[in-house]
């Protein structure tokens, strides 16, 4: 399959590029390759690669920085999406797009899952500009996927867990609190990249939900990542309004792949398994990142 990734250089573009190459010819553009707000350019690229899947990895992703830059934010999760819906329709390519589980508002019970036909509400201007991006997709073509996902780690760019591990190396007898009151799945942008490609050879269109199984709150994925690190730490649990931020987010954040179920086609794994995963897989390349990033500060 000829296949075109978009936001190339992002933690979960990157491990899709890297996943996807066997057996397929994939091109993987970074936002200085393909900026996929210009429809001149994105146009352009079409024509030269004639894709026939595009996976959409490109965002706007700094949750708090887009309650202040909602143009911005707007332009890449909304337009962006809309750009390739046209442009997929209009040459026949499926577009394969990542979504997020804050268009939810999380006011469901933890620990019920949000389901694939649940009404979203979301929170934040990055969610409402990600919801709007999902919807400009279903208006544009047929032969969609959206891929909602959440709470994302990889060794693509900065995450929660590379933060946490940055600021326990930085000050090691500092107690740092973490919220303890938002639940959802910590998942691997590695996995994730799998069940893209599983996804790929598929006819499923519409929404699907791909998390990693289980759940748990920040905190409680801040302890066991450390731990399967082996770093020491002084970590204390904290409610979100100890811990205020720009962006509201939701309380509940834990989806169900219910329709990757229902279709036999879900890859995803529980949390516990992949943090390990990573951590083991990568112990060297996080802790000389963690300690780089200590002295440039
Ligand atoms: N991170 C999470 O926890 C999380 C949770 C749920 C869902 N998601 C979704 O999962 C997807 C992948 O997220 P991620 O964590 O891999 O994000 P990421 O690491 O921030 O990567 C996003 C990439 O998009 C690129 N980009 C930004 N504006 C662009 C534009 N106008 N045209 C083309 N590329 C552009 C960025 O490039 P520059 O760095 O050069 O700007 C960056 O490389 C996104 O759709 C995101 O909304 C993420």
């Amino acid at each position: 399959m000829n296949i075109l990734i978009t936001g190339g250089g992002g933690q979960l573009g990157r491990d899709c590029a890297s996943r996807l190459t066997s057996g397929h010819r994939v091109t993987a553009c970074t936002s200085s390759e393909l900026d996929i707000t210009n429809a001149a350019q994105v146009q352009t690229r079409f024509s030269q690669l004639e894709p026939e899947v595009v996976i959409n990895c490109a965002a706007y992703t700094a949750v708090d920085q887009c309650e202040q830059d909602r143009e911005r934010c707007f332009a890449v999760n909304s337009t962006g999406p809309k750009i390739l819906g046209k442009l997929c329709r209009q040459v026949g390519s499926r577009l394969i797009h990542i979504s997020t589980d804050y268009v939810f508002d999380g006011k469901k019970v933890v620990p019920e899952p949000y389901l694939e036909d649940d009404p979203t509400n979301p929170l934040s201007i990055y969610g409402k500009s990600k919801l709007v991006g999902e919807q400009a997709i279903a208006e544009s073509l047929e032969d969609y996927l959206i891929v909602r996902t959440a709470w994302l780690y990889g060794m693509g760019s900065g995450n929660f867990l590379k933060t946490i591990l940055r600021l326990t190396l930085a000050e090691p007898g500092r107690t740092l609190r973490i919220v303890n009151d938002q639940f959802g799945s910590l998942t691997w942008t590695t996995r994730l990249a799998e069940q893209v490609k599983a996804l790929l050879g598929s006819d499923l269109t519409g929404i699907v939900h791909a998390t990693a199984e289980g759940f748990s709150s920040w905190y409680e994925g801040a302890v066991f990542f450390l731990q399967a690190m082996g770093v020491e730490a002084r970590l204390v649990p904290c409610a979100s309004e100890e811990y205020p931020t720009p962006a509201h987010r939701p309380a509940n954040s834990i989806l169900k792949n219910a329709r990757l179920m229902q279709a036999d086609l879900n890859t995803m794994v529980p949390w516990q398994q992949d943090v390990q995963s990573f951590a083991k897989q990568n112990r060297e390349a996080l802790l000389q990142e963690a300690l780089a990033k200590k002295e440039q500060a």
